[in-house]
């Protein structure tokens, strides 16, 4: 089959490789859309050192080869049973095992969902670990209620525009932050009420506190944390899931206990909180935003753009 393997180095070379051999509980997976993830770009880059070369890629939408089904991939593996966080064995596909940015992968049966019914290839492999993980962050972790107010930060990235979309079906009130006015106005077409520049606006928590009482803030930028404390109505949550922007901060402790306000982390999701996720999909009138479509042998300029400049999900086509 044809694939995108990382070498030493980090160099990506699109080639011929053995097609994968299913193991004891796996199917063959034919792959119409792989996609593109930030985690990419850490197992890409070496920031994630796993044992090369690697196909990586988390996210896949294919045709089962044994039952022609339409599928999506659960890209967590081995989650385990409790779904305040995950087992020691779970892993997420695409580093160290063999991901989707090929033609074929050998998957656990377990991990493979009925793709969402009226859904086009590109929507299907677009959504699974970034609407997951907002799904968690939002609900299971966040708590959010109908008519409560939640601020997205970042409202550029993939997860970001699946949870303004989520939050909005769940009758939430949403907020953004994002580095474009452009952004934020493509954010109000998804269904949030208005946004603040962080790249203009000096005092960006205190413009996001006129805008009203935040009840919970979604921070994948980690340099941000006191930021998104400094935002959040006393008693207030914030959920944090990403580091785009440093994996350290100082806080200032007193306000955290005196505002009764709560931090908390995220990863992925369960088995669980996907059938909740898909659950929502399927009463969806929202569709995953497509910021572009590459093919196969084009991921290192994919992975470029998504680095730089973008808007939702970016895909591979495998077939
Ligand atoms: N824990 C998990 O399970 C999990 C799962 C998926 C993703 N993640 C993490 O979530 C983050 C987003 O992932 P993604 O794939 O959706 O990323 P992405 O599409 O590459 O988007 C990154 C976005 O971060 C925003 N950003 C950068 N610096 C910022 C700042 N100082 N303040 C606010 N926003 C800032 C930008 O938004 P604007 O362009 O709007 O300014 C940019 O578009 C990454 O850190 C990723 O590692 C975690």
């Amino acid at each position: 089959m044809q694939a995108v393997r990382v070498h030493d180095g980090g160099e990506l070379r699109y080639e011929t490789v053995p097609d994968p051999v299913p193991g004891p509980g796996e199917v063959l997976v034919e792959l119409h859309r792989a996609g593109l993830n930030r985690r990419d770009l850490l197992v890409t880059t070496g920031v994630y050192p796993f044992p090369l070369p690697l196909i990586p890629g988390s996210d896949g939408a294919g045709v089962r080869r044994d039952t022609g089904e339409e599928v999506v991939i659960l890209p967590g593996l081995r989650w385990g049973d409790r779904e305040d966080a995950f087992a020691p064995e779970f892993e997420v596909l695409g580093g160290p095992t063999d991901g989707t940015y090929a033609e074929l992968i050998a998957i656990a049966e377990e991990n493979l969902y009925p793709r969402p019914a009226g859904w086009s290839w590109e929507e299907s492999a677009a959504f699974p670990l970034a609407a997951l993980t907002a799904y968690r962050s939002l609900f299971p972790r966040g708590g959010l209620l109908p008519g409560e107010t939640v601020l997205v930060l970042g409202a550029g990235s993939g997860v970001s525009t699946l949870a303004v979309q989520l939050a909005t079906q769940a009758g939430a009130r949403v907020l953004v932050t994002s580095s474009s006015d452009e952004k934020i106005t493509r954010s109000l077409e998804l269904g949030a009420e208005a946004g603040v520049n962080y790249a203009t606006t000096e005092d960006w928590p205190a413009a996001v506190r006129e805008l009203g009482p935040v009840d919970l803030v979604l921070d994948s930028v980690g340099a941000t944390w006191q930021q998104s404390l400094d935002c959040v109505r006393p008693g207030g949550r914030v959920v944090v899931f990403g580091a785009t922007r440093g994996t350290e901060v100082e806080l200032r402790v007193r306000p955290l206990y005196f505002g009764q306000l709560s931090l908390l982390g995220t990863m992925m999701g369960s088995p669980r909180d996907f059938d909740g996720l898909l659950r929502m999909v399927a009463d969806a009138v929202w569709r995953p935003v497509v910021d572009s479509v590459h093919p196969l042998a084009d991921a290192a300029a994919a992975l470029r753009r998504l680095e730089g400049d973008h808007f939702g999900k970016l895909l591979l086509a495998c077939d």
